[in-house]
């Protein structure tokens, strides 16, 4: 197994991804923040550099961190985050293949930028595609309005999307806008009708703070192969629909023609977006040789727009078939078969205005509010568990003790109307049970999707439970530590929509507490950091 050593310096800088220029986060300079890779089994060191005037800390989506709580980036949960000025390293091992991102996970600062893809295992041909809803304005000051009573619980419209971190500016046509542009090789794609294998595998990434995308590629199909990096058997589909935090690798093939320069989509999918002067998504170009430089031939003109809007509560009549594939009917490949529950825990979900008139959420009727999660010099929650102390925090209807060796069946009632993508940090969740649109809560076995399916369930790490409806999913309690579960829409997490899973405490193994320290191989404050 080999390491890899990154040095990351986080710093803001003015950019104009889409043509508006705003104040951004990037690491070394770059937006969206460098690319990691890793193989299967190598240790990956990253030394960070917090140069913002705010606490920070990275996160590594979809990372187990097997053993390495404590390298898992929640802020106040399981360390002290980077204070300004500050440095601290990560170290963990990459264990499983797949397609990953990591993002700050301390305020709403991956909202401007500080996100960027992780691929364990990856082939040097794969494409990385990070598909993102981006502002016009800084995600502190739209945090702060949302966090008002003004806002009635709406929260922040975004003002257009990026794939790769680009965007079309408002208005442009054709040429006239900046498109991202990823390459592949007719060999690589063959035509749907052929027997040949498709070579070319896209890894798709909703690094969103709020979106729901749907993504697709003029003239290409999609076959589907792994869900928030964990393999599937392949399912076939023209459009997927992803949910913030979600990843969807798939392997393309050419509806017909020749190898043509296309136009690949990421196109909103919530009908609150529905100004007719909002963005309705982002564009990209798949073009079939690296001289090739020219725009697909379905170029948007004046009269015919980027994004065609018919129906206005319909972002897009362009894309087949949006609802073509219900991702939770994926089935793992290699197949599983679950055990039966020893425990189960009842997660009510719901919005409500707190005594100040600002809407929150609230988990079993608690908002989660760790204020220490801004506080560099607070030792987080697994440290003092690690200590045996415990804090305040631990008396919150939200802080869940479970127990090692144990599984787990948690069932979501979700009492708010909208859709919630929950998160859950160190496990592989399965989903067993996930009802409709409006099906009703709470859970019941008896509506329509109540029973429990514990032959061959979808797991991943990101699974959106509908609005006014239940989910029940179920984990094995096989990673001690202090894990975060929460919504990846992040003004909810904002609004108080977490909680966390005290694992394994206090027999807990203990791992190293979070040094805060950087070692001698840190970069000097002021060098500019690169990729090692
Ligand atoms: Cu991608 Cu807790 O986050």
């Amino acid at each position: 197994a080999q390491t890899h050593t990154y040095n990351f310096i986080i710093e803001t800088a003015t950019a104009s991804p889409d043509g508006t220029s705003r104040s951004i986060i990037t690491v070394n300079g770059q937006f969206p923040a460098p690319p990691i890779t890793s193989n299967v089994g190598d240790t990956l060191i990253i030394h960070v550099t917090n140069k913002l005037t705010v606490p920070t800390t990275l996160h590594w989506h979809g990372i187990l961190q097997t053993g390495t709580n404590n390298m898992d980036g929640v802020p106040g949960i399981v360390q002290s985050p980077i204070a300004p000025g500050g440095t601290f390293t990560y170290q963990f091992i990459t264990d499983a293949p797949g397609t990953y991102w990591y993002h700050s996970h301390s305020q709403t600062q991956y909202i401007d930028g500080l996100k960027g893809s992780l691929i364990v295992g990856g082939d040097p041909s794969d494409i990385v595609l990070q598909i993102s809803d981006w502002y016009h304005t800084g995600a502190d000051a739209l945090a702060a309005s949302y966090l008002t009573p003004a806002s009635m619980g709406n929260e922040p419209i975004p003002d257009n999307a990026l794939v790769n971190g680009i965007g079309q500016a408002a208005g442009c046509t054709g040429a006239s806008c900046t498109y991202a542009r990823v390459v592949t090789s007719a060999d690589r794609v063959p035509l749907c009708s052929a027997s040949t294998a498709s070579q070319q595998r896209i890894r798709i990434i909703n690094t969103s703070g709020f979106a729901v995308f749907d993504f697709s590629i003029d003239n290409h199909n999609l076959g589907i192969v792994a869900a928030d990096g964990m393999p599937i058997v392949t399912q076939p589909a023209s459009s997927i629909r992803m949910n913030a935090g979600q990843r969807y690798d798939v392997l393309i093939c050419r509806a017909s023609g020749r190898p043509a320069p296309a136009f690949i989509r990421a196109l909103f999918d919530q009908p609150a977006f529905t100004s007719p002067s909002a963005s309705a998504g982002a564009l990209a170009i798949l073009a079939y040789s690296a001289t090739d430089t020219s725009i697909p031939t379905t170029v948007p003109t004046a009269s015919s727009p980027l994004f065609p809007r018919a129906d206005p509560s319909k972002p897009t009549t362009t894309v087949p078939d949006p609802a073509n594939v219900d991702p939770y009917d994926l089935q793992p490949s290699p197949a599983v078969s679950l055990p039966h529950p020893n425990q189960i825990i009842t997660i009510d979900i719901s919005f409500a205005n707190d005594a100040t008139g600002v809407n929150r959420a609230n988990i079993n009727g608690h908002t989660f509010s760790l204020p220490t999660m801004d506080d560099p010099t607070a030792a987080p929650l697994a440290q003092l568990a690690l200590a045996g102390q415990t804090s305040p925090a631990n008396s919150m209807p939200n802080i869940f003790t479970i127990q090692s060796g144990q599984v787990y069946q948690v069932i979501l009632n979700n009492y708010d109307n909208n859709e919630h993508p929950i998160h859950f940090h160190g496990h592989v969740s399965y989903v067993l049970a996930r009802g409709d649109v409006n099906e009703g809560v709470p859970y019941s076995v008896t509506k329509p999707n109540g029973p429990l399916n514990y032959n061959n369930p979808i797991g991943r790490d990101t699974m959106s439970i509908n609005g006014n409806s239940s989910m029940v999913i179920q984990f094995t309690a096989n990673n001690p530590g202090a894990w975060i579960m929460h919504c990846h829409i992040d003004w909810h997490i904002e609004a108080g929509f977490a909680l966390v899973f005290m694992e394994g405490f206090p027999t807990q193994p203990a791992v190293p507490p979070p040094s805060g320290s950087c070692p001698t191989s840190c970069p000097a404050s002021g060098t500019p950091g690169n990729l090692t």
